[in-house]
This record gives structure tokens, sequence and C-alpha cells, in this order.
């Protein structure tokens, strides 16, 4: 009898693990599938975007020491540093045309005369971390487009190179594809061998990569480096203009990057310690001539929609003008203390556009609960764009509070916003509900 009572608890116990087992397989199967990604690439660095400087816009090959402590300079004394702006890059052409006899790459004598080591320490003296650049393939941009010469390319020489760099006190590795269109496992697989190469050395060396220069690779593609760098580039280079797709061999503008992102055909992934790169900022750039005509300089509109679209997609904030005469305006917008506190918000969750609304209305949530919000101005003439508050996620409550972050001013309303926005302008607010 007891046996028997056993058995049958025995099968019943069995019936369970079988019924129990169908049920978990059930939820799972028809749960949302939670995709697991690997780890940053670059452990020990902070979770939220860099912010920087980098010579390329700037100085482009003409790029040598006495401008690079220039811009440390002003870094450390206009209180950007202070504000964040941590990193000096010195992007393509820092470099001798050739690599030394044992396979080492060594400064350009002429225009780096002090070497790597001695800038590197003249740079972490003002508090700054430093930064280099790479070819991640055979060549630079530069000697791949036949502006420099040589062949300098990291590939096959990732640990002597990432050691080279290491040992200089390098902290901050900018590694472009500029080779080759190649599938993506082989793209993927370069950039992963200098991240490994980087690993390797113990220091924590952000890795900032671009995998589009060249590869062929579509921002459908760029899923594939979560995990692979700190940073990855999503597009083409960014110059000073409104609007230049079609234009300068397919760079954009201001306008044009909001557009690309609000198509969403970019699968980059922005988390804790990894980014989506979408270039420089061209605040206070010099124009540039795109089709034989020099550009007008952005308006002031223009520059706030891109520091405040940069800073609502968690980006990196990566300075590009020369810093030779910020104007005051300038400095208060780089380091308006609203705008970085949504840049490096700790969530980093990056903002999306909502939808049906052509990419003027974008949210993003914040890790106190609050959301943050743009108002795009597209268009060539003024604009009023209204929505409801509990329409972009919030909780509904009669009264919410909302801070106009550009203008430092708050207020208690209800539910519906509405603003009026300048052509080309950005109104970034933030608001939770509070009753
Ligand atoms: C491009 C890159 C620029 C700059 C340049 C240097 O591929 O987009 O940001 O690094 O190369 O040649």
């Amino acid at each position: 009898m007891q046996q028997r009572d056993r058995r049958r608890l025995v099968g019943l116990g069995a019936a369970g693990a079988v019924a129990v087992a169908l049920v978990a397989a059930l939820v799972l199967w028809s749960g949302p599938k939670r995709e697991v990604l690997p780890p940053p690439a670059i452990p020990g660095l902070p979770g939220t975007p860099p912010l920087g400087w980098n010579s390329w816009n700037a100085y482009g090959c003409d790029v040598d020491e006495a401008k690079v402590r220039h811009a440390a300079d002003v870094l450390a004394s206009s209180g950007m540093r202070d504000a964040g702006y941590r990193y000096v890059v010195v992007d393509d052409c820092w470099f001798a045309p050739e690599r030394d006899a044992s396979g080492r790459l060594r400064a350009d004598p002429a225009r780096f005369p002090s070497g790597m080591r001695a800038l590197a320490d003249d740079v972490h003296a003002k508090g700054l971390g430093f930064g280099l650049y790479t070819g991640a393939s055979f060549q630079t941009c530069a000697q791949m487009l036949g502006a420099y010469p040589g062949s300098t390319g990291s590939r096959g020489h990732e640990r002597q190179d990432a050691q080279t760099f290491a040992e200089w006190g390098v902290d901050f590795l900018k590694d472009d594809w500029c080779g080759p269109v190649a599938g993506a496992d082989e793209v993927v697989g370069v950039f992963a061998a200098m991240r490994d190469a980087l690993r390797a050395t113990g220091r924590p060396i952000l890795y900032s990569i671009n995998p589009n220069s060249g590869s062929g690779l579509r921002p459908a593609d760029l899923r594939q480096f979560a995990g692979v760098a700190t940073m990855t580039r999503t597009s083409s280079d960014v110059i000073p203009v409104w609007h230049a797709l079609g234009g300068a061999a397919g760079m954009l503008g201001v306008r044009d990057a909001v557009d690309l992102s609000a198509e969403g055909a970019s699968t980059c992934v922005t988390r804790p310690g990894s980014f989506c790169d979408n270039d420089m900022l061209v605040i206070g750039s010099a124009p540039v001539v795109v089709d034989g005509a020099a550009t007008p300089p952005l308006t002031a509109e223009e520059e706030r929609t891109q520091f405040a679209m940069w800073a609502m997609w968690a980006a990196p904030l990566m300075l590009g003008d020369e810093l030779e005469a910020v104007s005051p305006q300038t400095l208060a917008m780089l380091t308006n203390p609203g705008v970085l506190a949504i840049d490096q918000d700790p969530l980093v969750r990056p903002a999306t556009a909502v939808p049906g609304s052509g990419g003027s209305l974008w949210t993003r949530q914040l890790a106190d609960g609050s959301t943050a919000i743009a108002m795009v101005n597209r268009d060539d003439v003024p604009r009023l764009i209204s929505t409801g508050l509990t329409g972009l996620g919030l909780p509904s409550s009669p009264q919410y509070e909302v801070s106009d972050v550009f203008a430092g001013t708050g207020k208690r309303q209800n539910v519906q916003l509405r603003m009026r926005v300048a052509p080309h302008d950005t109104v970034l607010l933030r608001a939770r509900a509070v009753s």
C-alpha cells in the first residue's frame, strides 16, 4: 500500500514535472525575447559617454603638437574640462609615414618633435586624457585618399601598436576602417583584434571605431559591434551645415543626422559603456566649402539642435573646432549643466523619435524617473509644436513640473504642452509628474 502510494506520488511527480516543463517552455517561447549582449568592450571605463576634443575638423593633416597643446590649454582654462570634456584626441596624420626598423609607429618628427610620450605627459598634467588615431586596415583614411604618404595601418600590428599606445600613455584610440570593401565578419574580426590587443595592455584605453569608412557596411550591420568598441561611428562625417545630404560626398548636416536617426536605420546599440558615435560637434566650427561654395556658419538655433540631440542620444560629445575664439555664448551652451546631465544620465537610455512626429518630437527616459523631451523644428519657418505629456510615456497626473533646459526656467502645468519653436531650433525639456 505504502509502495503503491509512493508509486502514485512518483507518477504524479513525473506528470507534474512534465506539466511544469511544458508551461515553462510555453512562457519562454511566447514571452519577449531578451537579447544578451556581450559586456562593454573595454572594462574599467565610465558607463556614460565620453566628452572631449578631436583635431580632425579643425586641422586635418596640418595638426602639430603646438595646436594640440593649445586645445588642451583651452579645455583646462575655460571650464570645459571641469564640465566633463576630458579627452584630447590627435586624429589622422600624427605619425611618420613609415614604421621604424622594428615595425613600431613613430610620431612625425617635424610636427611632433617632442614625441607622443612627452605630449601625453603634458596633456595628463592638465588633468586631461590623451587620444590617438590609427587605421584598422593597411592605411589611414588620409593615406587611402592620397592626402598623406605611407601605409601605417594597424592591421597585423594590433598587439605591437596597442603596446606602443599604452607605453606612450594613450587613453583613447580612434580606429578607422578606411580599407577595402569587406564582409561584416571580416570588419568585426579586425576591430575585435585591436580590442583584444588593447585589453591585453591592461590600460583602460577607450576604444572608438569607425567601421563605415570604405567598408561597404550598412547601418543595419552595426549591431554586430556591440561589445567590440566603446563607441561606434554610425555615419559619414558631419559638417557645419543644416542640410547637406546628397552633396559633399555623402557628408551630413545637423538636420540630416536627426532625420537619419528618426528613420531608425542604424542598429547600433547604446548602453552603459557602449555608445553610438554621431560624429563630432560642429558647434563654433569655421564654414566649409561644399560643392565649390563656402557655407554660411551654423546659426545659434542650429547649434542648439546639434547639442540637444547629441545629448538626447547619449552620444559622445567631441568638439571639432579650433577652440581659438570660443564665444561666451558657445561656451555657456557647451557647459550647460542641464544638457550635460541629460547626455550623462546614468540610465544611458538613448532618445527615440515619437512615432508619427516626423522626427520633430523625441523622448528619453532618465534615471530619476523624469523624461527628457526634445521638440525639433526641422522647417525654415517657426512652428508651434504641441503634444500631450501622457502620450509621451509619462504617468497620468493633473500636474507636471516642466523645465526648459536651455532657458533654465521651470513651471507647473497640465498635461498639454505647446511650444513655439524657431526655425531649425530645438526646445529641450525635462518633465515629471508631481501629484
Ligand atoms: C574619416 C573619419 C574622420 C577622420 C578622417 C581622417 O574616415 O570619418 O572623422 O578621422 O577619416 O582621415
